[in-house]
This record gives structure tokens, C-alpha cells and sequence, in this order.
């Protein structure tokens, strides 16, 4: 067991016609419930970090965090900064340890883009790093990630090829109409396939990245709304069009939301039973079997990478 690159998974991933999941990943259950599924279902896994969880949890105890679970699982992990907003988080991370970055200069002007990736690539590539980039951007609101949705704009396919080419980068997420969090859809779901396809087609043998691509599944959503009706209209992208996605040359599926709803579901339901319980391994024994079993169901069912480890 290693800490490795996402470089072979990817190659791996893009042959077989399916996605490696990217979980997000803030204390230790979440880590130890990801990492008990991947190791259930020999599945190859990339934990990734935001700065938002760097923040909470502290680089240092999310490192240990994860090299206690490839000790203890025997799994070989990609640990990968997620959406780093510029070149001095990436450093840190390179310096730190991870073996991924992301460079999210998507907000960027096109040309500011490419200058801004290809220094982290550089960067990254002389220390055996590899680099995730964007280009086009999601709607959707997250901690470090707030684009209104009019402002949200698709992947140009053209782009796509001349920022891969300049760039040196290793995988690139796009835009394609998923978004971050909850509420993904005003209406009837709908993904931009035909653009993911040209994009695939125009860069063979290149993997791509899906971002804001949790299911919102409304069991879910209710149980988190048994206290109120706080997810009204959550909405996520349906298990059919990321399965498909991952025969399309989608090589990694990012995936927090469901996460946070299962972790937070569970708990909530544990509280709706056992009101009287206030030792926290009581609820969050339960959150981390629910976070274990959540992706389990999505390595089996949306990302189709169950025993490719
Ligand atoms: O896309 C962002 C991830 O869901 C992480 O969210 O910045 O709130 O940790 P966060
Ligand atoms: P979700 O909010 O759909 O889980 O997306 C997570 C993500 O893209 C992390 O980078
Ligand atoms: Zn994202």
C-alpha cells in the first residue's frame, strides 16, 4: 500500500469505460467510512481536501488520517487538494505530501488560466505531483466556490484541447451542467452529452473530471428534513447519466453533498430515537456505517469501479 498518483487509475478508468470516486473527506469517520467501502469493494479511491477541510481539520491530522487508513486497510490512496484557488495552497499541499492537486483558476480569463496551471504544473510535475485543472464553470454555491448560475458557463470544446496542450496538465474538470451542492436543477435534470462527447473525442485517451456529482437521493433529503423542511426542492444529477459519463471519457466523479446528507441523515435519525444519548461514538458509529455504505453504493451503482483496485 502506497500513497499514489491518480495517474495509473485514471489509465485504468479510461480503458474500462468507468469512474474512480473523488470523496471529500473532513474528520476521521468520514475518512474511515470511505476507506472501509473502497477496501470492501477492492476500489480503487481518491480522498481529496479542500481547503475548507484543511481549515477544520488541520493538514497535518488529515495526513495522518490518511496514512493511518492505508496502513490499516492496505489500500493504495491518491490524496488530492480539491479546487485550490491558487498557486500557494497547491505548494503547500506538493510540499505537504499530497500526491494530486487541483488548480481551479476557472474564475480566470482564459489566458490567465493557462499561465496560472502551467505554473503549478510545473511545479507539481518535478515533484512526481500530478494536476487537475478547470475550465468553464460550474453553478452552484461552496466555501471556496461561488459562482451564480448565470454566470455559469459551458466547457468550450476547442478551449479544452488548447488548454490541455499548453498546459501540461494531467486531467481536466468541465462544465457540462452538474453544480455544487443540493440543488443542482431548477427543473427535469439535463446534462450537456453531446458536449462531453466532442470534448472526448477532440482529447483521446485524456481523462476528465465531473465536479458537482452527487445524486441527492430524496431518502436522503427527507430524513435530513425530518426537523424542518430545510432541503426544500434538492435536486441531483440522476446515477444513469454519471454511469454514462464514466463511459464517456469521465475518468474521476467528485462526490461530497451525498456524504454530508448521509453523515447527517443518520444523525439526525439517531436523535429522533435515541434523544437521551450524548456520548458522540453513539451517533457517530451509525454516521460512519452511513457514510460507509453510501459508497459502496456508489462505487457498485454510479461509478461501476468495484473491484478494479
Ligand atoms: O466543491 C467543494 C466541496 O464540496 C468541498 O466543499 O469547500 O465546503 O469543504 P467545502
Ligand atoms: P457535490 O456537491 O455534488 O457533492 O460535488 C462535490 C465536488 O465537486 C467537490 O469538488
Ligand atoms: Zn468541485
Amino acid at each position: 500500500m502506497a500513497l499514489v498518483t491518480s495517474k495509473e487509475m485514471f489509465q485504468k478508468a479510461y480503458e474500462g469505460k468507468y469512474a474512480v470516486g473523488a470523496f471529500n473527506v473532513n474528520n476521521m469517520e468520514i475518512v474511515q467510512g470511505i476507506v472501509d467501502a473502497a477496501k470492501v469493494e477492492k476500489a480503487p479511491l481518491i480522498l481529496q481536501v479542500s481547503a475548507g477541510a484543511r481549515k477544520y481539520a488541520k493538514h497535518i491530522y488529515l495526513m495522518k488520517l490518511v496514512e493511518a487508513a492505508m496502513e490499516d486497510s492496505g489500500l493504495d490512496i491518491c490524496l488530492h487538494l480539491d479546487h485550490g484557488e491558487d498557486f500557494e495552497i497547491c505548494k503547500s499541499c506538493i510540499d505537504g505530501g499530497f500526491s494530486s492537486v487541483m488548480i481551479d483558476g476557472s474564475k480566470f480569463p482564459f489566458e490567465e488560466n493557462i499561465e496560472l496551471t502551467r505554473r503549478v504544473v510545473e511545479y507539481a510535475h518535478e515533484r512526481g505531483v500530478v494536476v487537475e485543472a478547470e475550465l468553464g464553470r460550474l453553478a452552484g454555491v461552496e466555501d471556496a466556490v461561488k459562482v451564480a448560475a448565470k454566470d455559469a458557463s459551458y466547457t468550450d470544446p476547442d478551449q479544452a484541447v488548447e488548454f490541455v496542450e499548453r498546459t501540461g496538465v494531467d486531467s481536466l474538470a468541465i462544465a457540462i451542467g452538474t453544480s455544487h451542492g443540493a440543488y443542482k436543477f431548477a427543473g427535469e435534470p439535463s446534462l450537456d452529452f453531446a458536449r462531453l462527447e466532442k470534448i472526448s473525442n477532440m482529447l483521446p485517451n485524456f481523462p476528465l473530471v465531473l465536479h458537482g456529482a452527487s445524486t441527492v437521493l430524496p431518502e436522503f433529503v427527507a430524513k435530513c428534513n425530518q426537523f424542518g423542511g430545510q432541503l426544500k426542492g434538492a435536486q441531483g444529477v440522476p446515477e444513469d447519466m454519471l454511469l454514462q459519463a464514466g463511459k464517456l471519457g469521465v475518468c474521476k466523479i467528485n462526490i461530497d453533498t451525498d456524504l454530508r446528507l448521509a453523515m447527517t441523515a443518520s444523525i439526525r435519525e439517531h436523535f429522533m430515537t435515541n434523544p437521551e444519548h450524548f456520548d458522540p461514538r453513539q451517533y457517530l458509529k451509525p454516521a460512519r456505517e452511513a457514510i460507509q455504505a453510501m459508497v459502496q453504493h456508489k462505487i457498485k451503482n454510479v461509478l461501476n469501479c468495484s473491484g478494479r483496485a
